[in-house]
Parts: structure tokens; sequence; C-alpha cells
């Protein structure tokens, strides 16, 4: 049985922590690939509920082995205390696994990080400050700091130091801030070196040789499609490719051995931080959706920004991702309007776009052209097929999956486990 990818198809808090819970009962390893602490997955779980940020959700399911693929940056005090908590509630995560190729997103990083976006000022991305980008343009410039170097105390020495030097150059010159010392970094990444050791694995090698064994791998993505570095809304996007193939490049497992594209889609949309989004509204609607639906972010507890369903975006998530399924969330979110308009193609400087234009530009003055679908009142959350549904809800459903290019194989009713209508099996 081959590998599956689940993964965001708007801007990221569609609903990945349920949907790949849903899952982990059935599979045996979830690999997050790309992202750090910057995601926030929600899993509801009875009457428990779990914030993830860099465990991938399959950790609460007992069987599941959850993977921390190369492609991943890694806060390790972060990590440690998400491993602790999830140890207090009586979970067990001795089963993690994390890539020695991983990078360490280092103190220095999230300094970076939150002085150059104060920056920015007016022009700022809004970044969750956890030292994302920093982190990922050290990996890039070849200066980075990796899971593995941490039991080597001279190389690491040596790589913070080579890191270091213009980052204090920059900030102290730049940024008018203290230098940061490169004994204090060393001593405080050797301080996790003992911690992690029994988690470091060769992760390529096991995830491959996990397939070869017809076991089943699914690689859980953090934020979203449109949050991609090369596919999103650039600038305004996170510092890694959450889009399908970075499930490749993130893990070490090669596009062959991949069968399934999920795209999880929010019945409505939602944002956090800076850029184009242009069904948002500013209107008592938002203020609606953003509560019934519990729009908070579950990193920097931001109200979220929300807006109407964008069947462009859509379109585009399909196209990109290759999506072979669409899984769609907090449909419930949606009963009690009467109407419920949804954007089908954009306006741009008068003319009637249909696909997302690739001109940063034209995005930002792309003004949504709706239809207006009617709405239902009565409660779904109860509902376990579709037929369960109200006739306009099941239209609605319908509609979006016209609208957006991928067969919608399962619902969203409410934030449980068990609150989900499934129409195609994942597996
Ligand atoms: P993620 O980052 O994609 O994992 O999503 P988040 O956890 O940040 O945000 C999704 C929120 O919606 C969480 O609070 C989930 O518990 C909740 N949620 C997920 N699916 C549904 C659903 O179908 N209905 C409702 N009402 N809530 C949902
Ligand atoms: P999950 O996995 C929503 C957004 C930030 C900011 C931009 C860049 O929960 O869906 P970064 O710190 O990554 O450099 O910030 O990306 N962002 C998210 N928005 N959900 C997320 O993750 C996000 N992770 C990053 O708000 O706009
Ligand atoms: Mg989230």
């Amino acid at each position: 049985m081959p590998a599956l990818v689940l993964l965001g198809a708007q801007w990221g808090d569609e609903g990945k922590g349920k949907a790949t819970d849903l899952l982990g009962g059935s599979v045996d390893y979830v690999v997050r690939y790309q992202g750090g602490n910057n995601a926030g997955h929600t899993v509801v779980v009875g009457d428990q509920k779990y914030a993830l940020h860099l465990l991938p959700s399959g950790i609460l399911s007992p069987t599941c082995v959850p993977v921390i693929g190369n492609g991943v940056v890694v806060d390790p005090s972060v990590l440690l205390s998400e491993l602790s908590g999830l140890n207090e509630r009586g979970v067990d995560t001795s089963k993690l696994l994390i890539s020695g190729n991983a990078h360490i997103i280092t103190p220095y990083n999230v300094t970076v990080d939150k002085v150059t976006e104060r920056f920015l000022g007016k022009r700022k991305i809004g970044t969750t400050g956890r030292g994302i980008g920093p982190t990922y343009a050290d990996k890039i410039n070849r200066v980075g700091i990796r899971v593995q170097d941490l039991y080597d105390e001279s190389i690491l020495t040596q790589k913070v130091e080579a890191s270091l030097g213009a980052k204090n150059q920059m900030l102290t010159k730049l940024y008018n801030r203290r230098a940061i010392a490169t004994e204090q970094v060393v001593e405080e990444l050797l301080g996790y070196a003992e911690k992690l050791a029994p988690y470091v694995a060769d992760t390529v090698l096991v995830l491959n040789q996990a397939l070869e064994e017809n076991k089943v791998v699914l690689f859980e993505g953090g934020q979203g499609t449109l949050l991609d570095i090369d596919h999103g809304t650039y600038p305004f996007v996170t510092s890694s490719n959450p889009t399908a193939g970075g499930a490749c490049t993130g893990s070490g497992v090669g596009p062959t051995k991949i069968s399934r594209v999920i795209g999880i889609l929010k019945a409505y949309t939602t944002r956090v931080g800076a850029g184009p989004f242009p069904t948002e509204l500013f209107d008592e609607d938002g203020a609606a959706l953003r509560r019934i639906g519990g729009e908070r972010g579950v990193t920097t507890g931001r109200d979220r920004r929300c807006g109407w369903f964008d069947a462009v975006i859509a379109r585009y998530a399909t196209r990109v991702n290759g999506l072979t399924d669409f899984f769609l969330t907090k449909l419930d979110v949606l009963t009690g309007w009467e109407q419920i308009p949804v954007c089908v193609a954009y306006e741009i400087d008068g003319k009637r776009v249909e696909e997302l234009p690739y001109s940063q530009t034209d995005f930002h003055h792309a003004k949504p052209i709706y239809e207006t679908l009617p709405g239902w009142s009565e409660d779904i959350t109860k509902a376990k097929s579709f037929a369960d549904l109200p006739k306009n809800a099941q239209n609605y459903v319908k509609a979006l999956e016209e609208m957006s290019g991928a067969p919608i194989s399962a619902i969203g009713v409410g934030p449980g486990r068990d609150e989900t209508i499934e129409i195609n099996s994942f597996l």
C-alpha cells in the first residue's frame, strides 16, 4: 500500500490535524515534511483537545509511528515541551522518529525573525515569530545547523560560529541589538542532544523500507497551498513547500510512491497574517464566521481573517498539488445562513478571470464574483452520511465539488473524530 499526502488547500488552518488524526488509526506512519512550530493543529478526541505544533497528529494514535522528516525545522525546546505535555496526559511518544537532516531553529533564528518583522514595519509578513523564515534561509545559505550536528561538539561550534558571525554584524550594526555569544548557543543546543538522541534516525531509510513492506505512510502538511514559498501569495507566505512536491523533498520518498493527494478544504476561507485575500469579509458575516467557527490562531492566538469560499483558489490547489480528493471541513459552521455566497471567478481591472492570476499585482486587485447558494438551518452535526444532510447542504457540497475540480470524499460536520461523513474511503 503506497503513500498518501494530506495538505492544506487554502491558507492553513483547514482542519489538517483532525483529518490526519482520523486516518492515524489506519496508517503505519504519519510524517511531517515541512514547516515547524508555526503550525497549530487541533485534534479533538472525546472530551480531550490537543494542540500540536511540531509533532505529527498521528502521535495520538497508539499504533502509528510519528516521523519528523528532513524538510521540517525543529525548535528543540518546543519539541521537548510538546513531548512532555503529551506524556503528562498519558500519550505514549516513544515511537517518534526525527530525521538527523532536519534543521534546527536556533535562538538567534528566532531573534532574527522578530527583528526583521519589526524592521519591515507596515510591510511586515505577520509571521508567527517562531524563527521559521531565518532557519530556512540558513539552510539554503548553507549555514544551517542540523539535528545530527548536536552529536559533534566541534562541528557544532564551528557551524554556529560561522552562522552567527554575519548575524551579529547585522544585529549590532543594523538592528541595534546585542551580539549573541557562540558559546551560549552551543551550550544550549548541546543540552538538548541527549534528550533527543533516542528519537534521531535515518528516516529516509525507515520510510522507504516501510513502503517496500507495504506499510501505509501518510504525509501531513503544515500551513497550506497559498502559503507555499513557490506557489503561494509570495511574499506573504511561509518559507517552505506545503504543496504536494514538498512531501517528497521533505521526506526522501519518491513521487512514484504517492497514490493519493488529499486537499483539506474549509467550507469558507480564513487567513492569518498579512497578504491578499479576495473574499475577506469586514462585516457582520465575517465576524459571525469567526465566532461560530472559533477562528482564532492555535499558535499565536491572533484572530483569523474570515471570508466566503473561494472556488478559484480551490481549483488552483487541485492543479498545483494534483489533488485526487478533497476533505471538506467545517460545513456545520455555515448552518443558519439563508444564502451563502461562493466566489466563482474574479473581476480584475474590469475583466472576468476564471483562474488564479500569476501576477501578484493582478491578485491584489482581484474582486470576487459571487454566486449565491441557498443555505440550511437544520443541525448537521449528527449527520453520518451524505443522505443525512439537508438538501441545500448537499447542493452546496456538490456545487463546491464541481467548481473545485476533485471529488469531495469526506465532510467534517464538527471538530470531533466521529463528526465526519465519509463518502469515498481514503485507504
Ligand atoms: P489545521 O492547522 O489545519 O490543523 O487546523 P486548526 O486546528 O488550526 O484549525 C481548525 C479548527 O477547526 C480546529 O479548532 C478544529 O478542531 C476545528 N475543526 C476541524 N474540522 C472541523 C469541522 O468539520 N467542524 C468544526 N466545527 N470544527 C472543525
Ligand atoms: P497550520 O499548519 C495559518 C502564516 C503566518 C504568516 C505566514 C508566515 O496551523 O495551518 P511564518 O511564521 O511561517 O514565517 O509566517 O504564514 N502561517 C500560518 N497561517 N496556519 C498555519 O499553520 C501557519 N503557519 C504560518 O501567519 O502569515
Ligand atoms: Mg492551524
